[in-house]
């Protein structure tokens, strides 16, 4: 990635108080700096550690998240009920006792798992990091742990270790991996924390005898324990560890035990869900785009494909290829990463829509993926949509209403424009920079197309028809 680049980029937008980061000016990060029991790296290393530490991370733009584990059996449906909430949640939304929950595990034999098929789908599609589940809440290990013998290899009959094979196909594939692991929710472990739902107790977030314990114990003994295992056993890996949901029961002390571990490995990359304080490597907006990306800040969208993670057998309620590639350019244009989610099914199968559907995302990188990879954010002050005046966000903030017109990144001399509403001419008011040639990207002549810049104004003359319907990138050559 050219961090120069990036750095020119987000220096000319900071200079420029004429544009009016109508895309890009977010709510800044908070920057008090807190006083942590244990420093993490993000407070001791200097910005230019910082930059080499996440270069791949900002280069790579697209990532796989995968959702699996024993959710996958009931997959959505208990004794007839069907949950209403995402498929890795059934046991607390269900109230699920935990001996018949542990009980999936010795039904849990899922043969038509390839790490091969997997993380070739991940390269197919243009993603270059797959995060999985190594333990969600549901306590289930999905790896080898001698830490707790509620895991895949010890507890079911399939007796492999799907994050060993994965590491080695990922090695072999060059695909980075990244691990998640539910650090305080565990709601099979004794004093595993739980959050409170429902009719549970108000205070524990508990439905079953069996939860009851201390919350110092489990995390000594199962979650520090786990979290070693996971960054000592697969050589290299991992490179991203994605906690999730930390609850009040994350104190910046304990937060800190669990620090002291990550700092051993320099390299890797956390994301903000830590709790304690600790702020992480990245922002993690679930489920939305923010509408101008957190200018300073990496962040990472993490979205499904249809309305669950773990696997649901009736929720087909997929996306299309266009939204899902929107997505992608949207979220590259506003600077950040988009994790995009598939969820395997009990048998180990990727469900076929998603394979779609990625494998046609991946066809459009194949040509425009220059638009993408190592991109930084747009130049543009162009709105990208409206704030609603009555519906509110994920974020609590009035909901952002996306406009489909198009969409511009940055790499060095390079704008490209992705434009998803085909005119005739492409014009905007205020070009910030020197144009000197254009052309569209997925024509193999790169044939200059004619252009005019009058004051700032631009206007580029487009062929009468799109290049590819959902996508077509213009770039522009400039002169700075
Ligand atoms: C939520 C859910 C969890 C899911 C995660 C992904 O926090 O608790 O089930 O893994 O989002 O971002």
């Amino acid at each position: 990635m050219n961090l120069l680049h990036r750095s020119i980029a987000t220096g000319l937008l900071l200079a420029s108080a004429s544009l009016a980061h109508a895309q890009l000016q977010g709510s800044k990060p908070d920057e008090t700096p807190v006083n942590h029991p244990v420093p993490a790296i993000q407070d001791t290393e200097t910005p230019a550690q910082r930059d080499a530490r996440m270069a791949w991370w900002r280069e790579a733009r697209f990532g796989m998240f995968i959702h699996w584990g024993l959710y996958s059996i009931p997959a959505g449906e208990w004794h007839g009920q069907r949950t209403t909430h995402i498929g890795e949640w059934i046991m607390n939304d269900l109230s699920i006792p935990v001996a018949d929950y542990k009980a999936f595990a010795t039904q849990f034999n899922p043969t038509g798992f390839s790490a091969h098929d997997i993380v070739a789908l991940a390269k197919s599609a243009g993603m270059k990091y797959i995060v999985i589940t190594a333990k969600h809440h549901d306590g289930f290990a999905m790896f080898d742990s001698k830490a707790d013998p509620f895991n895949i290899v010890v507890a079911t009959p399939f007796k492999r270790d799907p994050l060993k094979e994965l590491a080695e196909e990922c090695r072999k594939q060059g695909v980075k991996l990244g691990f998640y692991y539910s650090q305080a929710q565990d709601w099979t472990a004794p004093g595993g924390a739980a959050a409170v739902r429902g009719d549970h107790n108000k205070e524990t977030g508990h439905w079953d005898k069996a939860q009851d314990g201390s919350f110092d114990e489990y995390l000594h003994k199962k979650s520090i324990p786990q979290i070693k295992e996971l960054l000592e056993n697969y050589k290299g890996y991992p490179v991203v560890v994605w906690f999730d949901t930390p609850t009040k029961a994350m104190t910046p002390e304990r937060a800190a035990e669990v620090v002291k571990l990550l700092n051993k490995y320099p390299n890797l990359i956390w994301n903000n869900r830590l709790g304690g304080t600790y702020k992480g490597d990245t922002e993690t907006p679930e489920q939305y785009i923010p509408a101008q990306g957190y200018p300073g800040r990496d962040w990472e969208s993490c979205m499904t494909m249809n309305d669950t993670w773990g696997f649901k057998y009736y929720d087909t309620n997929f996306k299309s290829t266009e939204t899902l590639l929107r997505n992608l350019i949207d979220i590259a244009s506003k600077g950040g990463n988009y994790l995009l989610n598939i969820g395997p099914d009990s048998k180990g199968i990727v469900p076929q829509p998603e394979v779609e559907r990625l494998q046609q995302m991946g066809q459009w990188l194949k040509v425009n993926g220059e638009a993408i990879y190592g991109t930084s954010a747009t130049i543009f002050d162009t709105p990208t949509g409206t704030f609603s005046t009555t519906e509110k966000g994920r974020n609590g903030q009035p909901k952002f209403i996306p406009t489909w017109n198009w969409r511009s990144t940055t790499k060095g001399n390079k704008v490209y424009v992705e434009i998803f509403d085909w005119k005739n001419t492409f014009h905007v008011d205020k070009m910030p920079r020197k144009v000197t040639s254009t052309y569209l990207l997925a024509d193999p002549a790169h044939k200059p197309l004619k252009f005019t810049q009058n004051g700032t104004a631009l206007d580029v003359q487009l062929p009468e028809k799109a290049l590819d319907p959902i996508a077509t990138v213009l770039v522009l050559n400039t002169a700075s």
